[in-house]
């Protein structure tokens, strides 16, 4: 096991770890936008989504603790990365950080994921928390539909979509270039599909509380 070790303590290993959990998030993501755009059709269709996972209630719980798992990975990875680079050549980064070659995307990365981070906690507190463990006698359409009445929480939830964006953005590429899938002719291409990707999921989740907010905060 040593070479693994060794792996997963380089730089190397560490940008690998990042681009494959990064990938596994991405997906994530598409199928959870996909469940959660059921909050348009209405009450009933997001309630039988929702009722369809809690029959699958162990299989979900599993899920959930492998998607910890990659969450930690990602993060841990991401902070050790910068950290070193930070150590390694505080000059150079900062010359290089302001260069040609390093979008506001790729330099904002670690700020981004940061309020991301946050986003996620208050998430999992309002919306995950007391689904699974608190007795609100509320149904779960009720406690989205709920929060997103509020003008500040909607708020919060479309600020930190479209960081959510940029750090999409840069992590799309990025992970492809982390595999060696950056050939001149075909990177152009990838950078694409990235920014699509990332407006699809930053717009997709912010249309929710917008359209929530409008429908039921009297805006
Ligand atoms: C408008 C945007 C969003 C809505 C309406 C929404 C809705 C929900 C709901 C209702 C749950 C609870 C599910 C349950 O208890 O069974 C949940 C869980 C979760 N959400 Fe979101 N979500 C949104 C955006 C996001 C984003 C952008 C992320 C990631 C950055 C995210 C990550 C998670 C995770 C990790 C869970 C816990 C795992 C799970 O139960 O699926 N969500 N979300």
């Amino acid at each position: 096991m040593g070479w693994f070790s060794r792996f997963i303590n380089s730089s190397i290993g560490k940008k690998f770890f990042m681009g494959l959990t990064g990938v596994l998030l991405m997906l994530f993501l598409i199928m959870h936008l996909i469940g959660n755009l059921t909050l348009f059709i209405g009450e009933k269709a997001f309630t039988n989504y929702a009722g369809t996972l809690e029959t699958l209630r162990p299989i979900v719980r599993v899920i959930e603790v492998i998607l910890a798992s990659i969450f930690i990975i990602h993060i841990y990875s991401g902070i050790r990365l910068w950290w070193e680079n930070k150590k390694a050549n505080p000059k150079q980064y900062a010359v290089n950080a302001k260069s040609k070659e390093s979008s506001i995307f790729s330099r904002t990365t670690v700020f981004t994921g940061s309020i991301v981070f946050i986003f996620l906690v208050v998430h999992l507190q309002t919306f995950w928390y007391p689904n699974n463990f608190e007795e609100t006698g509320k149904s779960l359409y009720q406690i989205v539909t709920g929060s997103f009445a509020n003008p500040v929480y909607s708020l919060f939830y479309v600020l930190a979509m479209i960081l959510l964006g940029f750090h999409l953005n840069h992590g799309f590429q990025s992970a492809f270039q982390t595999f060696g899938w950056n050939h001149k002719k075909y990177f152009p291409f990838i950078q694409k599909v990235g920014t699509i990707y990332a407006i699809l999921m930053a717009a997709g989740f912010a249309s929710l509380p917008i359209y929530f907010l409008i429908s039921r905060g009297g805006m």
